[in-house]
């Protein structure tokens, strides 16, 4: 595993709040993840773990609060701001969220087209590299309808990181696969995390992938963070809803 940061916030969360409807999800959210450390946000279904990633890159705001991201505050920040901090992000989506009507080669140039200065041939080779890293360059023809749930999940991660990023957020890279594919995707987590120094934030439920893959655990209940330690301690806390969700993991 690598070594948590030198002491730099990568990013810096104060006092954030998003509510829909009236219905508040995330509340006073206080959150830091230091340079080159992997910190799994772990919480149930519905508890706003996919709104806190997209407040990150600026996809939906937040009600109120700061949002710090490499120095920059981003709240508020117009188009232009967001696409230059989108820049240096890797964003795996819960979903893959493909495009279907592209190849698997042509999802993972896709970022590098549009803010890249790339030509055709060198967009091509890039992301035949990276899929090669994920396994995945012998389906750089195919269409993401002809391959599986497990196979969506590293085209996605590919194409994440096709920028190169500093910072990597993945939501659930490992939900809905076998124990198997989901122990391969963690290894490439923590693969990547070694050879790229790279700062990660993984948000899932599942609390083998945050044993497997973190320095730091954050545990998000009812709109606030409830636990912000390591995985070790996270199994001794005496929190209710923490042990409760270590128990039944
Ligand atoms: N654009 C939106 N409009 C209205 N409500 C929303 C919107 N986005 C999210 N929500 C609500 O915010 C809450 C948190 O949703 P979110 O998707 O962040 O949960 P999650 O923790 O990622 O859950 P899961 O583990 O199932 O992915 C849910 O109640 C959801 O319905
Ligand atoms: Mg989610």
């Amino acid at each position: 595993m690598n070594q948590p940061g030198d002491g730099e916030a990568i990013i810096n969360l104060t006092d954030l709040c998003k509510a829909f409807d009236g219905q508040a999800v995330l509340n006073r959210v206080n959150l830091q993840l230091m340079r080159g450390e992997t910190l799994v946000v772990l919480g149930r279904s519905g508890t706003g773990k996919s709104v806190l990633l997209r407040l990150l890159i600026g996809l939906q705001q937040p009600d109120s609060g700061s949002i710090q991201m490499m120095g920059q505050e981003i709240t508020g920040l117009p188009e232009k701001g967001l696409y230059e901090i989108r820049k240096k992000v890797g964003f795996v989506f819960q979903n893959s969220a493909l495009y279907d009507s592209l190849t698997v080669a042509e999802n993972v140039e896709f970022p590098l087209k549009y803010h890249g200065e790339m030509t055709a041939a060198q967009r091509r080779e890039r992301a035949i590299e990276i899929l090669s890293q994920v396994g995945m360059d012998k389906a750089a023809a195919k269409m993401p309808t002809d391959i599986s749930g497990g196979m969506k999940k590293r085209v996605g991660l590919a194409r994440a990181l096709a920028l190169d990023p500093d910072l990597m957020l993945y939501d659930e890279p490992t939900a809905g696969l076998d124990p198997i594919t989901s122990g391969e995707i963690n290894e490439l987590i923590l693969q990547l995390q070694e050879e790229r120094t790279m700062s990660s934030i993984v948000v899932t439920h599942e609390i083998h992938s945050a044993e497997k893959i973190s320095d730091r655990v954050a545990m998000l209940n009812q709109g606030s963070i409830v636990f912000d330690g390591t995985f070790e301690e996270l199994k001794k806390s005496d929190d209710a809803f923490v042990s409760l969700f270590v128990r039944n993991g």
